[in-house]
């Protein structure tokens, strides 16, 4: 099963001028050669070690595998604590996969998994009302970060293992928190180590929004019985796919292409409009992977670029009574990627109740796999009519493989976007502004110059303010 990607109405044969030209595409061979020898240059040289994922954690995933087994029956629900790329692949590969009221059902239809909880933000009523929900004395929490010191996700570890060691002690406290983060640098690994924590790793090549296929995302996917081998799979066939030189027949590079041809010329929204609430969340982190990795002010020179795309997270059918007016007659201002589904996993059917009422008889007997996917088509055509650049990648069927495919295909896409682009799609000088700018309001040691500066900024003025 392989993921199908549908770029017709990008070009000019159905969209008329506002679709990208067989001629531009072909002008743009120099930059296409030149980004295919950075992808494979930099593969080669170990700087895209999020590629090699797929291949080499044989060992890495039985030692997640054992580790559940041991812990499953011990705890009633497995709670992330991490924030950014350390958060939105958990969440979106269990919506993805698992029963979307997973943490209703009753134990037993869970396989027998705990619940799965992922606290991704310090709003104060979010850890009050979890531990009014449950029982942190039978959770096991999970501190993921990166870094091993971004506030939020440390500031929450913090409260939970106070409160566990004042519950049950710090023995007792030690078996319920699980690391994962770098092997080297951080905080979190010498707390982890110091006080004997569980821990895994993520590699010190793979960044934050690139690293969902390490323990980031495998451990909390495991803990919820969900087929990481077949997630790992799925991103190795993509691998194979996105190795052709020729972008015709390289999906990842063609949307990567396609997309910054658009961004080129005005197309500065990327919208992401799944039909399925399986991959709903799959919006949320592309949202983070595009924005975050290709939103820069420097090229790899030093020149000033501005360059990026907003993405917009949107959701068919839902959307199409809400923001899909604005996509067909706003602003020539986005690309709209539709993500579909030929085989949904389940199937219901509507009854022929009101077969005398025109307006509803049509409905009697349809089955909503078949509205859901008329509805789609009929806003791809809707959009293309109105001549809106839109493509469609299909999935045949959520599964742990052609999951895999997909979150492989994107970061794939962003990587040799932020080639086309000249730009480093790895870094994220914008979020360190915002992260050194708290410490420094906190008055943390090393960050005085920081806050001189900010002190010197203009003040707001009150008359502004109503
Ligand atoms: O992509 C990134 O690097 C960031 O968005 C991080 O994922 C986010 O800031 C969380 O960082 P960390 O995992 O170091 O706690």
């Amino acid at each position: 099963m392989k993921l199908r990607i549908d770029y017709n109405n990008m070009l000019t044969h159905t969209i008329g001028d506002e679709g990208i030209t067989q001629a531009t595409l072909d002008s743009l061979s120099p930059a296409i050669l030149a980004a295919n020898k950075n992808m494979e240059e930099k593969r080669k040289a170990g700087k895209m070690a999020w590629r090699d994922l797929p291949y080499n954690q044989n060992e890495i995933v039985e030692d997640i595998l054992n580790y559940v087994n041991e812990m499953k029956g011990q705890i009633e629900a497995f709670v992330v604590l991490g924030i950014g790329g350390s958060a939105l692949g958990p969440m979106a590969v269990q919506q993805a996969l698992n029963h979307p009221y997973y943490n209703e059902l009753p134990r037993e239809k869970r396989g027998g998994f705990p619940k799965l909880y992922v606290v991704d933000n310090v709003d104060p009523e979010r850890l009050v009302y979890l531990f009014q929900t449950i029982d942190p004395t039978k959770c096991l929490f999970n501190v993921i970060s990166k870094s091993g010191s971004t506030s939020e996700t440390m500031s929450q570890f913090m409260i939970i293992k106070q409160q566990l060691e004042e519950k049950i002690g710090i023995e007792a406290a030690r078996k319920l928190i699980v690391c994962t983060t770098d092997a080297v640098t951080g905080n979190l690994i010498t707390i982890a180590k110091q006080e004997g924590y569980k821990h895994f790793y993520i590699p010190s090549a793979v960044g934050g929004r690139f690293s969902e296929l390490t323990p980031v995302g495998l451990l909390p996917a495991a803990f919820c019985g969900l087929d990481i081998k077949g997630l790992l799979e799925g991103a190795a066939e993509m691998d194979k796919m996105c190795e052709a030189s020729n972008i015709y027949k390289n999906a990842a590079h063609m949307y990567a292409l396609l997309h910054y041809i658009g961004m080129t010329t005005g197309k500065n929204i990327s919208v992401m409009m799944p039909y399925a609430d399986a991959l709903k969340y799959i919006s949320d982190w592309y949202a983070q992977l595009w924005a975050e990795s290709l939103g820069k002010q420097f090229d790899v020179n030093g020149k000033t670029v501005n360059v990026g795309q907003t993405p917009v997270k949107a959701l068919g059918v839902t959307d199409q009574h809400s923001q899909v007016q604005l996509y067909a007659e706003g602003p020539f201002d986005k690309i709209i990627v539709f993500l579909g589904v030929d085989e949904y996993r389940e199937t219901i059917t509507i009854p022929k109740t009101y077969g005398d009422m025109p307006s509803l008889g049509f409905l009697g007997g349809v089955t909503h796999n078949n509205l859901i996917q008329t509805e789609q088509a009929a806003t791809e055509y809707a959009l293309t009519k109105a001549n809106r650049m839109n493509m469609t990648i299909t999935l045949p069927k959520v599964t742990p493989q052609t999951l895999g495919q997909l979150l492989y295909f994107f970061e794939v896409a962003t990587a040799y976007a932020g080639e086309l682009l000249n730009i480093d799609a790895f870094d994220q000088p914008g979020v360190e502004e915002g992260k050194n700018a708290t410490y420094a309001m906190f008055g943390r040691p090393g960050y005085d110059t920081k806050k001189a500066e900010m002190d010197a900024a203009p003040a707001k003025a009150d008359r502004y303010i109503i």
